[in-house]
């Protein structure tokens, strides 16, 4: 039996991903450093393989044990912020690290790849809601690395025949319904996990600027649950092993939410306060980002299960109330 290969198979979005391929009835092995992902969350793998996605000969080992027929690319550098400081490393390890891993699938012939790629292809939106005939261009490292992927990806289809689906996320959130998966990053630095923190008292909390020029001074962006995009991820390997033309699609509920809608929704969902001071703007914040995800809903049929924020904060508060150390494999600095 052929399984996919799932490169970050033990990050947040990863596992949630690994976790519908599996009631979808295929294999999973997890492909991942555990730099940033944890090994409890890849309880869904069939197997799980530790190792760097630039050690191209270690990803041909694992393709070649587990009869690979496909690679889901989650592994990767993701805070914007970051990638401002550190290009080096944002370009070592998703640039690098992804052409690693297409090379691996030259090697093997293995001819199906969906990627992670991001909202942040886009850059500041000449209009909105994005689709996907907006132009391209990223104002930060991360963007610009997820980017140049997507643009290598048509060239390894012409010369190598791979076929691929590019999902660019808007702003994933929440955590498996069932509790069994959520978000550990460290730090943490997205909204919705630091205002519900701030609302269990476990942190402060600023809001990123209160004067863009929106309904209520703050940015608005597009949250979408992670278990959508999961299942976003199977409907596009099970479209790519049925013969299905590679394609890019943009992947978000098209609800502009605010900050302050955001902490209304941790307040009503957690019943709890909470602190929000007022900072100054995040550099390189856009801000307006709602995604139009029309083509995947017509071409591929997704739809999405978890749409509304309560429901969204609702998951994302049951796993971080009940995992106040995430998933507790963090060694002490
Ligand atoms: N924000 C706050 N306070 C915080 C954290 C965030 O006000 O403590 C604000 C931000 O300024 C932004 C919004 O909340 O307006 C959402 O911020 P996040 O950090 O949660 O998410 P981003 O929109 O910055 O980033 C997300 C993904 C990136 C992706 C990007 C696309 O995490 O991977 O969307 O623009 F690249």
């Amino acid at each position: 039996m052929s399984s996919v290969l799932v490169t970050g198979g033990a990050g947040y979005i990863g596992s949630h991903a690994v976790k519908a391929l599996q009631a979808n009835g295929t294999r999973a092995v997890v492909y991942d450093n555990l730099s940033a992902g944890h090994r409890a969350a890849a309880r869904y793998a069939s197997a799980l393989v530790e190792g760097d996605i630039r050690d191209t000969p270690c990803l041909r080992e694992a393709m070649r044990e587990h009869h690979v027929d496909a690679v889901m690319h989650f592994a990767a550098w993701a805070s914007v912020g970051d990638s401002v400081r550190d290009p080096s490393g944002y370009y070592n390890n998703n640039v690098l690290g992804a052409l690693s891993v297409l090379d691996a699938m030259v090697a093997e012939r293995i001819p199906h790849f969906v990627f992670s790629s991001t909202a942040a292809v886009f850059g500041n939106p000449v209009r909105t809601p994005i689709d996907e005939t907006h132009p391209t261009a990223p104002i930060n490292a991360y963007g610009e690395t997820k980017l140049a992927i997507e643009r290598a990806l048509r060239h390894y289809e012409t010369a190598y025949g791979i076929r691929s689906m590019a999902l660019r996320y808007f702003n994933a959130a929440g955590a498996d319904p069932d509790g069994e998966l959520g978000e550990d990053h460290a730090p943490e630095r997205h909204l919705i996990p630091r205002a519900i923190d701030a609302a269990l008292g476990r942190d402060t909390f600023a809001i990123f600027g209160d004067d863009y020029d929106t309904p209520d001074g703050t940015c608005l962006r597009d949250y979408i649950h992670v278990t959508d995009l999961a299942s976003a991820h199977v409907l596009a390997l099970d479209a790519l092993r049925a013969g299905a033309a590679s394609a890019r699609y943009n992947l978000g509920n098209g609800r502009p939410t605010s900050v302050k809608d955001v902490v209304g929704s941790v307040e009503r969902v957690l019943g709890r306060k909470v602190r929000a001071a007022v900072a100054p703007r995040r550099q390189g914040d856009p801000a307006v980002l709602f995604a139009s995800s029309a083509r995947i809903t017509h071409e591929l049929g997704w739809t999405p299960a978890f749409e509304d924020i309560d429901v969204i904060v609702g998951t994302a508060s049951r796993w971080r109330d009940a995992h106040p150390q995430g998933y507790g494999d963090r060694t002490a600095a």
